[in-house]
């Protein structure tokens, strides 16, 4: 799937990690990440070369111009750059990155959070193929936090015979209901202003949306309001979307650029000391350190994760019983490194044939989750072979904490 969005001069670029390239012939070259490829030729190479590192559309092409003979040649590559970003083979370090980590989880008053999940194409196009697969004409489908209105009216397309968009937000309510009107679906789709858990119906639903999967997936409270919604208003055929939130801990070195934006580093201490004249060295007290981190997975492309995903639980959200969980598990370093960061990743299996992931391999370049890292009290000094017992804990008042020891 590709997005375009032109690109201006002064936009950022940078090659995504991990792309396979087959190589045929100097016209045939097929590059693949995830699920997506793009088959091309070899000039392209010298485009994902000069972005190794972050580039300005304008320095890129300036770069461009020392590998070509002519300024033909040079025009054409230099129109790859827009090929590879629409494809998702070049992404937008900032766009992808922590520039976003500042946006408080459950703030859906404001239109920040509401924009950045519509502009992540990828989720609501993958969203829209469930619900094509699943919806059936004539169901009634209830979506559970409507915010924008965006996946009841795909539910209303699908042929839904009636859909009921719930919405807590009175002001997201209002805005979906005047979406709705705008696009002729307001004589199916209804508006019900309030908490999925005050809805009363005469009749059951076919299909239940929940897209209430937070940057910490679990902190929407998806487990007791979908299990709430299971057990009095959808039939017992009935389908959910998701119907399969899959959780998964990442044990990583979060790089020290990265860290030096969420703590008080001698290097920052250095610098305010040259030029403001005052010590702030107290600031760097580790009692005012973080227990996590928020980051982008599409933008950890140059991380070093020092083992496979660790399956931490597979959560049915049809027979899910509550919501606190503890799960014990272990895992083997791949690796050797600094482990100072656990990312803390989601699969939401929505249909038989759509999957959407945030893990760092498979999630799309636009998307728009700032996974949970947590961190360790003490970083650990890791070599590949070493065993660790990890746990994983789950409640509402204080999300998601991991904690690992080794287990020699
Ligand atoms: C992650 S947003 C998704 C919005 C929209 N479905 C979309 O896909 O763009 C979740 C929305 O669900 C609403 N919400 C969460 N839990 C809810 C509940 N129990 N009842 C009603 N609304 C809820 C939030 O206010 C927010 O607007």
């Amino acid at each position: 799937m590709s997005t375009h969005v032109p690109l201006s001069s002064n936009h950022k670029l940078q090659t995504v990690s991990g792309i396979k390239i087959s190589y045929v012939s100097s016209s045939k070259v097929v590059l693949e990440k995830g699920e997506r490829d793009f088959p091309t030729d070899a000039s392209v190479l010298a485009v994902l070369f000069i972005f190794q590192n972050p580039k300005s559309l304008a320095e890129g092409i300036e770069a461009l111009n020392g590998w070509t003979k002519n300024k033909i040649e040079w025009i054409q590559l230099t129109q790859k750059i827009q090929e590879l970003y629409d494809r998702g083979f070049l992404v937008d370090p900032e766009y992808a990155g922590a520039l976003l980590t500042q946006v408080a989880p459950g703030s859906f008053e404001g239109p920040e959070v509401h924009l950045r999940m519509l502009n992540d194409k990828m989720r609501c196009q993958v969203f829209q193929k469930a619900i094509q697969e699943t919806v059936q004409s004539g169901d009634l489908v209830l979506d559970i936090g409507t915010g924008t209105g965006i996946l009841a009216a795909m539910a209303a397309q699908a042929g839904a015979n009636r859909v009921i968009a719930i919405e807590r937000v009175s002001a997201m309510a209002k805005k979906a209901e005047m979406v709705f009107g705008k696009n002729k679906l307001d004589s199916t789709i209804e508006v019900f202003e309030g908490n999925a858990s005050q809805l009363e119906l005469k009749e059951k639903a076919d299909v239940i949306l929940a897209e209430i999967i937070g940057n910490d997936p679990l902190e929407e409270n998806i487990l007791t309001t979908v299990m709430d919604a299971v057990n009095r208003l959808l039939k017992p055929e009935g389908k959910i979307i998701p119907h399969t939130l899959k959780l998964f801990a990442l044990p990583l070195t979060i790089p020290s650029e990265v860290l030096e934006r969420h703590f008080f580093t001698e290097n920052h201490i250095q610098n305010w000391k040259n030029w403001y004249q005052l010590d702030f060295s107290s600031l760097s007290e580790p009692l005012d350190h973080p227990s996590h981190i928020l980051h982008n997975p599409a933008s950890t492309q140059n991380w070093n994760f020092l083992s496979e995903p660790i399956l931490l639980a597979e959560l049915l959200l049809k027979k899910t019983k509550g919501s606190d969980l503890e799960v014990k598990t272990q895992f083997e370093v791949k690796k050797t490194g600094l482990l100072n960061g656990l990312m803390i990743c989601f699969e939401a299996v929505l249909s038989p044939s759509v999957t959407l992931s945030t893990l760092p391999e498979k999630v799309s370049p636009g998307n728009h989750w700032i996974s949970k890292i947590c961190l360790p009290n003490t970083s650990l000094k890791v070599n590949q072979g070493d065993t660790f017992d990890l746990t994983y804990r789950y409640d509402a008042d204080q999300g998601s904490r991991i904690e690992v020891h080794s287990t020699k």
